[in-house]
């Protein structure tokens, strides 16, 4: 089975190729990426020579391009990429817009002319907008997007569902609550958290830090996405969490407190415009009907994420500088200029 994946050098998705890869030898790997800020191919250095994993970099809204990879005969698309941080989208939405909407229309042309068999569609809890206390959202739940993210994220899912009902491609939507582990971005509340900690740095805390969210560990997430793609039929919405929301202000105390920092590094700052106090999903769907359950309890997945961000501090500081394309210069574009000569 071929598998493009896109935006496969971000954090869930770097963590789902290599996932895809080690429990699946019939599966190979095709890695589509702009490699964007977010995007490091240094994430994969591990699985970088498995002669079933490719990389190309490219962008899903150039749609030349996007056949172009469709011509190499594939089964499946799994749809990550996109620009993802809610406060980028408050100060320029454009991006955004091209990215998660265009792009996720481009893919769609292209699974349209190319027949493509399995089309799953990343999106996310944010669709639903805020939750009530104590409510969870199912997926029979009105979108009630709030954020310019959101809003870009529930468009795309519109025109996956409108292009499926349409064209009849075959496609599946994934709607996930937060994720933390391993490669995610310094710009997200855990690892920012994390690496600020670590130097004795401000962190800083939106309002009164009593928003939720219901994070999920990504290895238990990448289980999911692999499980959508064995069993899960087309046109089925499935949502994705851990089902325990918890707020933001216990989150970074958990883990000043594994870091053995104190609680005077937090600083309390202007609240995030039109921030959702709460995000919770009732994901029972998918527990039931395609066997799902989340294996890594919250205690467990933080103390690995927080020992993964101490014991690389390479990849942290190459994130965050631009290094990361020094790494794809040397080992994919060299290389390929080899092979040409
Ligand atoms: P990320 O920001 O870490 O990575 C995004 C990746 O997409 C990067 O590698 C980037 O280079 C690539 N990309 C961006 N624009 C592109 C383009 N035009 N063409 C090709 N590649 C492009 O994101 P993430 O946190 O891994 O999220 C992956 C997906 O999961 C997104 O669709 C996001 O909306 C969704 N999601 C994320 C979370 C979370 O907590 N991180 C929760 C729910 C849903
Ligand atoms: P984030 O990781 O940006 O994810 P999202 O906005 O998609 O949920 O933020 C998680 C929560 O943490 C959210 O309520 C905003 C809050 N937050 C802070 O309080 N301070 C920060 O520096 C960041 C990045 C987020």
């Amino acid at each position: 089975m071929k598998v493009l994946v896109t935006g496969g050098a971000g954090f869930i998705g770097s963590n789902f190729v290599r996932h895809l890869l080690l429990t699946r030898s019939d599966v190979e790997v095709i890695n589509f990426d702009k490699l964007t800020y977010a995007g490091n191919p240094e994430s994969l250095s591990d699985v970088a020579a498995n002669p079933r994993y490719s990389f190309v970099r490219g962008d899903i809204t150039d749609l030349r391009a996007v056949t172009d990879v469709f011509q190499k005969g594939l089964d499946a698309v799994i749809n990550f990429a996109a620009e993802t941080h809610v406060d980028r989208s408050i100060e320029d939405a454009s991006p955004f817009l091209m990215t998660n909407i265009f792009g996720t229309h481009c893919l769609l042309n292209a699974a349209r002319t190319f027949r493509l068999k399995h089309f799953i569609h990343i999106s996310t809890d944010e669709v639903y907008g805020s939750a009530p206390a104590g409510a969870s959202f199912t997926e029979e739940t009105h979108l009630d997007p709030r954020s310019p993210y959101a809003a870009s994220k529930a468009s795309a899912d519109h025109f996956v569902s409108a292009c499926a009902n349409t064209f009849g491609i075959s496609a599946v939507i994934l709607r996930c609550t937060n994720n933390y582990g391993p490669f995610q971005f310094p710009e997200k509340l855990i690892p920012l958290t994390i690496a600020n900690a670590r130097e004795d740095k401000e962190l800083p805390i939106y309002g009164d830090g009593m928003q939720e969210r219901d994070w999920l560990f990504v290895e238990d997430y990448c289980r999911a996405i692999a499980l959508t793609l064995e069993r899960a039929k087309p046109g089925a919405i499935y949502n994705v969490s851990a089902g325990l929301p918890q707020a933001n202000l216990k989150i970074v105390r958990t883990i000043l407190a594994y870091l053995g920092k104190p609680d005077s590094l937090i600083k309390y700052v202007k609240d995030r415009p039109g921030h959702d106090r709460r995000y919770a999903l009732d994901s029972s769907k998918i527990r039931r009907e395609l066997g799902w359950k989340p294996q890594v309890l919250f205690e467990e997945g933080i103390r690995r994420t927080i020992d993964w961000y101490i014991q690389n501090t390479a990849w942290l500081g190459h994130a965050r500088s631009g290094e990361y394309l020094k790494y794809y210069e040397r080992h994919y574009v060299r290389r390929a200029e080899t092979f040409r000569g």
